[in-house]
């Protein structure tokens, strides 16, 4: 039992420790076209709740967004709001941009 399993935890430590070590959570999607995206679709709704260019959503002191995945669950809803059926590949460049930009998520 023990031959086949420590190997395979091993393995696996070995798979995970990098990913662990990597850095940001969305660092496969690019924060540049995210950015563009956001100008395009996201930012100007929040302008109006929000005043100045709406990144205060972002950085208010209640904001509802508190770890990685709720910034990701909260893009796929506003883009749902939006009705623009954005592609995943746009939400993870979106991902990229905002916690690049404001919520700095490890
Ligand atoms: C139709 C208006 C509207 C549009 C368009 C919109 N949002 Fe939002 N968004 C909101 C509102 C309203 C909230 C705040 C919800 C709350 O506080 O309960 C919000 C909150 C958020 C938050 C969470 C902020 C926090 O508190 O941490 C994120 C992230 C976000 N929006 C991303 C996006 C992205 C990305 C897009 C573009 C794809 C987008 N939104 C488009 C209305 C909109």
């Amino acid at each position: 039992m023990n031959t086949i399993t420590a190997p395979a935890l091993a393995l696996t430590l070995a798979f995970l420790a990098p990913a662990a070590l990597a850095a940001a959570p969305f660092d496969k999607g690019d924060a540049n076209k995210g950015k563009a995206t956001h100008e395009k679709q996201c930012a100007g709704c929040h302008i109006g709740r929000f005043g100045g260019d709406g990144g205060k959503i972002y950085t208010r002191a209640d904001r509802r967004v508190k770890n990685a995945s709720a910034l990701a669950q909260q893009i796929t809803t506003c883009n749902a709001m939006l009705g623009n059926n954005l592609f995943p590949e746009d939400e993870l460049h979106l991902a990229a941009y905002l916690n690049g930009q404001y919520y700095k998520f490890k």
